[in-house]
C-alpha cells in the first residue's frame, strides 16, 4: 500500500471533471453510467484497468470515511424521496446538514483532508458546495413550486460523487 503516485494527470482530470465532463480520469466506475443521462460522466469506457489514484488513509480513518460515504448515499436516497413527496424543505435540510457546508464538522472533514491530495480535497469541497446550492434550490422550490432547478442542482451533487470516485480510492 502507500500513496500511489501513478499520475498527476488523475488529479488534473478530476479538477477538470468537476467543472465540465466528470469522470474522464476514471476507469473502473460502472456507477458512472447513470451520469450519461445528465451528460455528466463517461467513466468506465476505458476497460477494466483501475487507474484511480490510491490514497493512503490510516485504518480508522478509512473505516470512518467509508461509513460517511454510506451515509452520503442514504442522504441522497432520502432527498429524492422527500422531493417526490413534495417535502422540499426536508430535502433542503437533509442536503445541507448531511452533505452541505454544514456537514463539514460532522464528517471530521478537517482531519481527513490532511491525508488527501489537493485534487481530492477540491472534489470534496465541490460536493459540499453543490449540496448547499441544492439546499437553496430546494427551498426555493417550496416557494415557487418549480422543482426543475432543484433537480438540476441535485444532478450536480451526484456528479461530484462520480467525479471523486472516478479518480480516487482508499483501499
Ligand atoms: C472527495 C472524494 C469523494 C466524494 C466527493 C464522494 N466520495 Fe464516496 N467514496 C470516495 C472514496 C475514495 C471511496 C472508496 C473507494 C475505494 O477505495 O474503492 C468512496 C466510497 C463510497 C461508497 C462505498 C462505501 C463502502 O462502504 O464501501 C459509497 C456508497 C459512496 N462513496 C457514496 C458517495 C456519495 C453518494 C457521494 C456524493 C454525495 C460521495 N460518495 C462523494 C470518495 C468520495
Amino acid at each position: 500500500m502507500g500513496v500511489l503516485t501513478r499520475t498527476p494527470l488523475a488529479t488534473l482530470s478530476v479538477l477538470l471533471g468537476l467543472v465540465g465532463c466528470a469522470g474522464q480520469a476514471g476507469v473502473d466506475a460502472p456507477s458512472a453510467h447513470a451520469g450519461h443521462a445528465a451528460g455528466a460522466a463517461h467513466a468506465g469506457q476505458a476497460g477494466a484497468e483501475d487507474r484511480r489514484l490510491l490514497v493512503a488513509f490510516p485504518d480508522a480513518m478509512r473505516t470512518h470515511t467509508l461509513a460517511n460515504m454510506r451515509d452520503h448515499l442514504l442522504a441522497l436516497a432520502e432527498i429524492q424521496a422527500f422531493l417526490a413527496a413534495g417535502a422540499y424543505d426536508k430535502a433542503s435540510d437533509t442536503a445541507e446538514q448531511r452533505l452541505g457546508m454544514s456537514s463539514l464538522g460532522l464528517h471530521g472533514a478537517h482531519e481527513v483532508a490532511a491525508f488527501m491530495p489537493e485534487g481530492m480535497q477540491a472534489a470534496g469541497t465541490a460536493m459540499h458546495r453543490s449540496a448547499s446550492q441544492f439546499a437553496i434550490a430546494a427551498r426555493d422550490a417550496s416557494a415557487t413550486g418549480d422543482l426543475k432547478p432543484a433537480l438540476v442542482a441535485l444532478a450536480r451533487v451526484s456528479q461530484t460523487c462520480v467525479a471523486c470516485h472516478a479518480a480516487y480510492r482508499i483501499q
